[in-house]
C-alpha cells in the first residue's frame, strides 16, 4: 500500500521590524575585529521591541499562515509550539497563542483544538514538536484536520559576551497536513541524545549559561550520530540506494542545519561530508591535495587537537572543490537570512530552509535533508521532498521584502531594549498582535495581556 504523503503545506516567517547593524558602532563599542564577524557570517541581527515577545512572534507567524490558505478554526486541530523562550512557568506559550488567535477566529473558535505542552529542548523544540505532528497525523489522531506547528525564540546572551553578536529573534509557523503543497516527510528519522552542559538556562537567568566552543563540539558530535542513525535507517526502508563510491549525502539535493550563526553550517557540512566521504575515491583526490585529517592519537591534550583539526578543516571547506561544490550548490541559500536576522534559535533551521526557498535554486522532487540541534544536547536527521508545486509557496514567502522593510536601531536604542528599559515601542504595533501589559496583583499578578493592534 502507499503511504499518503504528510509534511509541511506552507510556511510563513514572522521577524521583528527592528535590526541592528553590526558594523560600526558596534563592533567599537565592543572591541570585535569586524573580520570575525565577517568570518562567522554575521552582518545584522534582529531585535525586538518593547510590545515582542515569543508569544506575540508565534501569534503574527500563525495569524499570517492561517490568512494566507484561508483556513477556517474547524480545520485546525492542534497547535504546537516549539520555544526555549517561556513567559511563564507553567502557562504555555501555545495557550496563550491560541487566545491570540481566538481574538480574530472568534472567542472560542479553537477550544477544540489540541495545545500539547510547549515542546521544549534548546533549538530542538520545535522539531519534536513537528515530528509528533507528523505522526498525529499518520495514527489518523487528527480527524481529518490539520496541525500547526510554531517555533518561536528571542535569543538573547549577556551583552559584551562572544554569543551577543550571534543573537535574533523571529518565529516560522508551519501548517503540516496530508498531500502537502511544499514538502512531504519521510518517516525515519536518525537520533542522538546525551546528557550535556554546552548551553542552559538556569530557571533564575534570563541568558544562558554558554561554553562557546564546547557547544560547537557538541553540536558536530551529535548531529554526525544522528545522520549515521539516520542513514542506517533510511537503507533498512529501502528510501536510499547507494551505488558503489556514493555517500548519503549524495541523495540530498538541499541541507538545511541548525543555524546559530552562519558559519556553523560552514563546520556541520564540513563535519558530516568529511565523515561520509572518507574510503570513497573523492577521498583519496582531497588527501592528495591537502595532507591526512589530524589523528587524536597524534596529539598530547585535546586542545592540541582540535586546533590541528581546525586547520585542517579550513583548507577543506576553502580549498577543495569538492566541497565547495557541495556546500555552494547544497547548502549556501540556507544561510542569506540568518546573516541579517541572526540566530532565532529553535526556528533557525526552519528560517534556513524558508531561505533556501526564498534566494536558492530548487526544482520538484529536490531532496531536503535536515539537521537539527538542541544543547543540553539532542540531534535529529530527516528528510523531505520538495513537492510538484512547491514553488506556488516559495513564490509567496516575502522573506526578502519582509527583511528589506525593517528599521534600523542605534546602538543605545538596542541596549535599552535589551536590558528592558525602553520607554515604550520604537514602531508602534500596526496590524499585529502586542503585549499590551502584564497584571501587577492577585489572580492576575504576572498574567499577560495581548491585543491585535490595527
Ligand atoms: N579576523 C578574521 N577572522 C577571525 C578573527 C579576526 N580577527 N577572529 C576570529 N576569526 C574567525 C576565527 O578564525 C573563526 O573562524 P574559523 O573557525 O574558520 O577559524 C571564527 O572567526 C570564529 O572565531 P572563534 O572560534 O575564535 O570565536 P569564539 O571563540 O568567540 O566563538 C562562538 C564563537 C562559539 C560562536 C560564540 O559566538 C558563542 O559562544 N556563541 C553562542 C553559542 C553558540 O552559538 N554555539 C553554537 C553551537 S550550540 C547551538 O547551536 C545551540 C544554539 O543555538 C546556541
Amino acid at each position: 500500500m502507499v503511504e499518503t504523503s504528510i509534511g509541511i503545506d506552507d510556511i510563513a516567517v514572522y521577524v521583528p521590524h527592528l535590526y541592528l547593524n553590526l558594523n560600526g558602532e558596534f563592533t567599537e563599542s565592543r572591541k570585535v575585529d569586524p573580520r570575525k564577524l565577517a568570518s562567522l557570517g554575521v552582518s545584522k541581527m534582529g531585535v525586538p521591541d518593547s510590545h515582542e515577545d515569543s508569544v506575540t512572534m508565534a501569534a503574527n507567524a500563525a495569524l499570517k499562515l492561517i490568512k494566507k490558505n484561508n483556513l477556517s478554526p474547524e480545520e485546525i486541530g492542534r497547535i504546537h509550539v516549539g520555544t526555549e523562550t517561556q513567559v511563564d512557568h507553567s502557562k504555555p506559550v501555545g495557550s496563550y497563542v491560541l487566545g491570540c488567535l481566538e481574538k480574530d477566529l472568534g472567542e472560542g473558535s479553537l477550544r477544540h483544538c489540541l495545545v500539547p505542552g510547549d515542546a521544549i529542548f534548546a533549538c530542538l523544540g520545535a522539531s519534536g514538536a513537528l515530528l509528533d505532528t507528523l505522526n498525529w497525523i499518520r495514527a489518523g489522531a487528527n480527524d481529518g484536520k490539520a496541525g500547526i506547528v510554531i517555533a518561536t525564540d528571542i535569543a538573547k546572551y549577556e551583552t559584551h559576551s562572544s554569543g551577543e553578536y550571534t543573537q535574533g529573534a523571529g518565529a516560522v509557523a508551519m501548517l503540516v497536513r496530508e498531500n502537502p503543497t511544499l514538502l512531504s516527510i519521510e518517516r525515519p528519522v536518525g537520533v542522538c541524545t546525551k546528557d550535556e552542559r554546552d548551553f542552559f538556562k538556569p530557571l533564575h537567568r534570563t541568558t544562558p549559561v554558554v561554553d562557546g566552543k564546547y557547544s560547537n563540539r557538541c553540536y558536530l558530535d551529535t548531529m554526525k550520530s544522528a545522520f549515521v542513525d539516520y542513514r542506517a535507517k533510511a537503507l533498512r526502508a529501502g528510501l536510499v540506494k547507494l551505488a558503489n563510491g556514493e555517500a548519503l549525502t549524495d541523495h540530498i539535493e538541499h541541507l538545511a542545519f541548525h543555524q546559530p550563526y552562519p558559519k556553523m553550517t560552514v563546520y556541520a557540512a564540513a563535519f558530516l561530508f568529511r565523515h561520509e566521504w572518507r574510503g570513497l575515491p573523492r577521498w583519496q583526490q582531497i588527501v592528495r591535495q591537502i595532507g591526512y585529517e589530524p589523528g587524536k592519537e597524534h596529539f598530547q591534550t585535546d586542545d592540541e587537537f582540535w586546533t590541528a583539526d581546525d586547520q585542517w578543516r579550513r583548507r577543506f571547506t576553502e580549498e577543495t572543490d569538492q566541497f565547495k561544490e557541495a556546500f555552494n550548490s547544497k547548502v549556501q541559500s540556507s544561510q542569506e537570512a540568518s546573516r541579517i536576522v541572526g540566530n532565532i534559535y529553535t526556528g533557525s533551521m526552519y528560517l534556513g530552509f524558508a531561505s533556501m526557498l526564498e534566494y536558492g535554486e530548487h526544482g520538484p522532487f529536490d531532496s531536503v535533508g535536515f539537521g537539527s540541534y538542541g544543547s543540553g544536547c539532542g540531534a535529529l536527521a530527516f528528510r523531505g521532498t520538495l513537492q510538484h508545486d512547491h514553488s506556488s509557496v516559495a513564490g509567496s514567502l516575502g522573506l526578502r521584502s519582509m527583511l528589506e522593510q525593517r528599521r534600523e536601531v542605534s546602538l543605545e536604542q538596542y541596549g535599552a531594549l535589551h536590558e528592558g528599559k525602553a520607554n515604550g515601542s520604537i514602531v508602534k504595533p500596526h496590524d499585529e498582535f502586542a503585549l499590551v501589559g502584564i497584571g501587577k496583583e492577585g489572580c492576575e499578578e504576572g498574567l499577560r495581556f495581548y491585543e491585535f493592534v490595527k
